[in-house]
């Protein structure tokens, strides 16, 4: 059998996609915090906003290609059972050739009706606006798990993890919850690397192996390291 190589990725593997992070830049969008037009209270108070906002990131996303992070991970695929976990909403480790990827904090190609949270649509790069409804005749919203909401899709990842035979961690800050906690359902005794730019400032493992720099460098440079490993 195949190892399971479960990978849990951030904004920092888009980056080199001209992606922008999020607590890498200053936070800000046409002068508002990131998080003041990622929450149910932004949509409440200014919906338009919130479309606009989202409509940006659509648009930015699918004129973006996939890196060489993106694609060395899909070619791990030859030679591992891969998981990948991301917190990303772009759909770059797709368009790279990855084959099985959860989305935790949803997707900016699929958009949602208000009413029904599985009434869900696939729109590709369309803008969405207010007065775009679902068959429901909800408001469609997008489909992005917001700061203050539930992450439905947390508890198929914790049993990923806990199935992981190697664990790898790109391009993320670790500060989000519930995600930054997966790790801590990975079986105690694997192999687990870090890959980023700065060594993120959260509870790791003592035993973890950190490779300092950009993950469409890295990455490559450690594909043989992993194939090694089986
Ligand atoms: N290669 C590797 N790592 C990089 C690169 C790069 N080229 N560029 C930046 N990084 C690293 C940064 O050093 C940082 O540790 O990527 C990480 C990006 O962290 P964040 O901006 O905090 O992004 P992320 O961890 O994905 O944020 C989590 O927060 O805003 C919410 O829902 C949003 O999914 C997001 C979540």
């Amino acid at each position: 059998m195949r190892k399971h190589l479960v990978v849990l990725t951030g904004a920092g593997i888009s980056a080199e996609s001209g992606l922008k992070t999020f607590r890498d830049s200053d936070g800000l969008w046409e002068n508002h915090r990131v998080e003041d037009v990622a929450t149910p209270e932004a949509w409440h108070r200014d919906p338009h906003l919130v479309q606009r906002f989202y409509n940006m990131r659509r648009k930015a996303a699918a004129e973006a290609f996939p890196n060489e992070a993106h694609k060395t991970l899909a070619e791990l695929e030859s030679h591992f059972s891969i998981s990948v976990i991301t917190q990303n909403v772009d759909d770059l480790h797709e368009r790279g050739g990855s084959s099985k990827v959860l989305h935790l904090h949803g997707e900016l190609n699929k958009v949602r009706s208000v009413k029904n949270e599985s009434l869900i649509y696939e729109i590709g790069d369309r803008q969405i606006e207010m007065g775009d409804l679902a068959e429901d005749g909800g408001q469609l919203r997008p489909h992005i798990v917001w700061f203050g909401e539930a992450v439905p899709m947390i508890e198929p990842a914790v049993e990923i993890c806990r199935s992981a035979d190697i664990f790898m961690v790109v391009g993320t800050s670790l500060q989000v919850y519930p995600a930054a906690g997966l790790i801590d359902y990975t079986p105690y005794d694997i192999p687990v690397f870090v890959i980023d730019k700065k060594r993120p400032q959260a509870n790791l493992p003592s035993n973890i192996h950190f490779h300092q720099g950009a993950a469409g460098e890295v990455l490559p440079e450690l594909k043989e390291t992993l194939i090694q490993m089986i």
